[in-house]
């Protein structure tokens, strides 16, 4: 098997059921144009965390790594009139071309993009008493991604799914001298949810157009 045969699946998919709007593809376009890196989610991976955020009836989003905005636009399509979405960005020019791409998507109302490292943001969220989200995407960098789920957990209540981008890295995963502090990054992840007993949790292999990866997805018992 080859890369062809995922990409030509991914295509399938997207065409039979996770079709992209003006909206989206504009996102993807900014993302070319303004030459930022290109690695948003696919369209099926979006439609999957539609899917989770209708699962549990998402009145109250986190998200750690806007990027261009292209995840944050599949999952505040989800929430009703009073529902936000916050998603953290510290670079000032993808917080800046995602926030058009948002505007541009009709979603401003339901979107607060904050400006800044997610470490010094998650315990301000707390402060601010913004918690408990009812969806947590973690798509930040990858080497504090255990501390990441920690403050997520903080942020959550009893039914709270908990998704974390990126965490097979192309197999890279299994390779214990790994030097790569991102792999490192989510090795620590999954060995802290094989021990943590306040969720349940599991990771999914993903393959598309793009790399081999795979999400993490736990629920907060
Ligand atoms: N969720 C997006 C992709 C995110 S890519 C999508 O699927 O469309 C990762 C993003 O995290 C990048 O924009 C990067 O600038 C941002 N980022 C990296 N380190 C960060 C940090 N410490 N705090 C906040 N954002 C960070
Ligand atoms: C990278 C980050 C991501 O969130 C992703 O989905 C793919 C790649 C990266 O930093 O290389
Ligand atoms: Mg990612």
């Amino acid at each position: 098997m080859d890369d062809l045969i995922f990409a030509k699946v991914d295509k399938y998919i997207t065409d039979l059921l996770t079709p992209e709007d003006k909206a989206l593809t504009d996102t993807l376009d900014s993302i070319e144009r303004e030459g930022i890196p290109s690695i948003s989610v696919s369209a099926p991976q979006g439609k999957f965390l539609q899917v989770m955020a209708l699962a549990c009836n998402a009145k109250k989003i986190l998200e750690l790594g806007t990027l261009a905005g292209y995840s944050t636009i599949w999952m505040a399509r989800t929430l009703p009139q009073d529902g936000k979405i916050i998603t953290v960005e510290f670079d000032e020019h993808h917080a800046a071309v995602a926030q058009k791409n948002i505007d541009n998507a009709g979603l401003s109302s339901r979107v607060d993009i904050r400006r800044g490292k997610a470490l010094d943001i998650l315990p301000q969220i707390l402060t601010n008493g913004e918690g408990p989200f009812d969806l947590i995407f973690i798509d930040a960098d990858k080497q504090p991604y255990k501390e990441y789920f920690e403050h997520a957990l903080q942020l959550s209540r009893s039914g709270t799914i908990i998704i974390c981008d990126n965490v097979v890295r192309n197999g890279e995963v299994v390779n214990e001298n790994t030097t790569d502090d991102r792999v490192q990054g989510v090795q620590r992840l999954n060995k802290f949810l094989s021990t943590c007993n306040k969720v349940t949790a599991t990771i999914i292999q993903t393959v598309g157009a793009k790399e081999y990866d795979g999400m993490a997805i736990a629920i907060v018992k």
